[in-house]
């Protein structure tokens, strides 16, 4: 055999391991095709497709997670205004000068001053903005004070009202409520 015929034969095995033994992609998928069946194929690719979109890999860009409560109020400028606006509307409420009036009338503004800076504290520690609340305890707090069920509400018509006059949306709001509401045993007496 001349280097020519040992060429053609060499091509010519190739071909033959290419036609034969090596699995092409369509070939191999007609393999399981045949042996489990056309729908159970599609069936599985779906469920693949299903998982890779369930898992955010079909895009390959990770799914964003739902901002802090904190950061959808607004971050700090939103809540400092809005205990502002909150501090404003307990003062020009009747209902809560049986409790508030040491500090409304406290003419240094001490005692406002650390109300205010405590419920800033407070709020940033319940809607994870990243601060550490160091104050009493809401029971501690508020303990001697007899607070009814209906001086409690008040407040949180005003706390409402005082994130919405700063442009806080009713989801926001309504979440900020609600974790406000779960401290509620521990102030009404
Ligand atoms: C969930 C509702 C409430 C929260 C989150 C809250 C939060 C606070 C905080 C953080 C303080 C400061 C504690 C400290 O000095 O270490 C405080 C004090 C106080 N709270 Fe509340 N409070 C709530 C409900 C109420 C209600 C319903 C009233 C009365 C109607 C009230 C009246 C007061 C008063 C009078 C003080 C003392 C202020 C001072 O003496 O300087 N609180 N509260």
């Amino acid at each position: 055999m001349n280097e020519t015929q040992e060429n053609q034969t060499a091509t010519a095995s190739f071909a033959f391991f290419r036609a034969n033994m090596y699995i092409q992609p369509t070939n191999f998928f007609r393999l399981i095709e045949n042996s489990i069946g056309e729908n159970m194929i599609r069936s599985t690719l779906a469920l693949l497709v299903v998982l890779l979109v369930g898992l955010g890999c079909d895009s390959g860009v990770p799914a964003s997670p739902t901002p802090e409560l904190y950061e959808r109020l607004g971050g700090q400028e939103v809540v400092t205004a809005s205990v502002e606006s909150f501090y404003s509307m307990l003062k020009a409420d009747p209902v809560m000068w049986r409790t508030f009036e040491g500090v409304f009338t406290d003419e240094s503004g001490t005692r406002a001053n650390r109300f205010k800076e405590m419920m800033r504290g407070l709020i940033c520690y319940m809607a994870d903005g990243g601060c550490w609340y160091v104050g009493l305890s809401m029971h501690v707090a508020h303990s001697h004070m007899d607070i009814s069920e209906t001086e409690f509400d008040a407040m949180m018509t005003h706390l409402d009202r005082a994130l919405q006059v700063n442009n806080v949306s009713q989801t926001e709001r309504g979440e900020m409520i609600s974790l406000f509401n779960e401290m509620k045993s521990d102030i009404v007496n």
